[in-house]
């Protein structure tokens, strides 16, 4: 009980939304939905992964928020709380979350250079290779990355309230300014709208079953399930705050700005190009060729990166709860431990894309088997385990008083959701798991 007193938590309804809706809205939206969607056919694979929020995201979000609301605990202690020895589901989210944050800081350290380097004019004219000699550079990227690592850190020993929630109160009403000031200007520019059509008019016939696979695991990593980084969230909740409404507030904002992410990217005729290479080369050349390209460049960066450390503080804040909960230590240890840990792992994968480049797991560099290994096995893994625990193994009287009563979830919807908890979510996403591994290895 004592620990309930000195714990810390969100002061209302709109600073939830705004923490959640920032931990959601990363790079997932704005770096890799749109180069995911081009890859996969644009319009049907749209489609697909809108399916993929609605019926198995959706609902695994308002699942995690409601472990966390009801134990008001740690990923680890919340499950064993709620069932005795199913701490291991929470220790798993957070070793997923913290390889996570091995690549992630390193592609936000980069919005750091590409924002300065923007609005100092100095990317050049010659676009893959500055991003390549920077990317594939020795201390350079490494820098930037310290630097965000560092005002990560400094936002979450400020404490829930006056770090987190005071840091997503400013960053997310800029982040959403900047992105509507992009968007209008895309859609004025002349080959925007016809980029745009094309871009979604669905195109079935680049439908495989790796499709299905990445839209899952897109909608996965775009809402941060199963990782407790929601979780964590959601025990912060303050009493009173509903969670299915909750949920589907950061659902609509996140799906709403994926979607504007990808009109922006796309208004600028880029439809052709793919993988990172999409947001940090695509677009700098095409902002050189518009009036005022400087200014257009460095606000797309600082909305990155925005975007970013909204969401490397949740994913932070899910590890660093475990050691101050857990481990009994003060909040400012907690954090520095979590952020050297992340300090030693982005260091390998950074240097992975250079000088340790001849380094290969399974064919891969350690950045791009972080990104791989998270995002083809844990997070189908979590997805399934977090349904089940929530379907079929929290008491049913429990769980049904935690989404209705305190959840706000109404009488005729609930059986639904239930419904999608117990058999919708575990069988198609282990299906969708099954194959997607499959096609993984053949390919390696
Ligand atoms: N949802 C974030 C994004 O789209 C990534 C994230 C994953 C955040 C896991 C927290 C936990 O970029």
């Amino acid at each position: 009980m004592e620990q309930r007193v000195k714990r810390g938590g969100f002061g209302g309804k709109l600073a939830a939304i705004l923490a959640a809706a920032g931990s959601a809205i990363g790079l997932g939206n704005i770096w890799r939905f749109p180069y995911i969607t081009s890859e996969n056919g644009g319009g049907a694979f749209i489609l697909i992964y809108l399916g993929c929020i609605l019926f198995l995201g959706l609902p695994l979000l308002v699942a995690e928020f409601a472990v966390g609301h009801n134990s008001k605990c740690n990923p680890i202690d919340a499950y064993s709380k709620i069932r005795k020895g199913w701490g291991w589901l929470g220790a798993l989210g957070i070793v997923s979350v913290f390889l996570i944050m091995g690549y992630y800081f390193v592609i936000s350290g980069w919005t750091l250079n590409y924002t300065l380097a923007s609005a100092t004019n100095s990317i050049g004219g010659d676009f893959g290779g500055f991003f390549s000699a920077f990317t594939t550079a020795t201390w350079k990227p490494l820098i930037f990355t310290y630097l965000f690592i560092l005002l990560n850190h400094f936002i979450i020993i400020g404490g829930v309230q006056g770090g987190i929630e005071k840091a997503s109160k400013v960053m997310m009403p800029l982040l959403f300014a900047i992105l509507v000031v992009l968007a209008v200007y895309s859609l004025w520019l002349p080959d925007g709208r016809e980029a745009l059509v094309n871009v979604f008019t669905p195109d079935f016939s680049k439908v495989t079953g790796k499709t299905f696979l990445d839209a899952m695991g897109q909608a996965f990593f775009t809402l941060s399930v199963g990782m407790g980084a929601m979780l964590i969230y959601g025990s912060y909740f303050k009493d009173g705050t509903k969670i299915a409404g909750t949920a589907i507030s950061v659902v609509s904002l996140d799906t709403l700005v994926a979607l504007i992410a990808a009109v922006i990217i796309f208004s600028a005729g880029v439809e052709n190009e793919s993988g990172m290479q999409l947001a940090f080369v695509a677009m700098p050349k095409v902002f050189s060729t518009m009036p005022m390209g400087n200014v257009w460049a460095t606000l797309f960066f600082l909305l990155l990166g925005l975007a970013a450390l909204s969401s490397t503080i949740s994913m932070h804040e899910a590890v660093t709860s475990y050691f101050v909960e857990k481990r009994g230590m003060s909040r400012n240890k907690g954090a520095i431990i979590v952020t050297i840990g992340v300090l030693v792992l982005s260091t390998v994968a950074s240097l992975s894309l250079g000088d340790w480049s001849d380094y290969k797991v399974a064919g891969m560099n350690i950045f791009a088997l972080l990104d791989n290994f998270t995002a083809i096995v844990m997070l189908p893994l979590l997805g399934i385990l977090t349904a089940i625990f929530v379907g079929w193994v929290w008491k049913k009287e429990d769980m049904k008083a935690e989404l209705t009563a305190q959840g706000g979830i109404d009488q005729k919807t609930y059986p639904v959701l239930r419904f999608l908890l117990r058999y919708v979510c575990p069988v198609l996403v282990s299906v969708v798991f099954v194959f997607g591994i499959k096609a993984f290895i053949e390919n390696l």
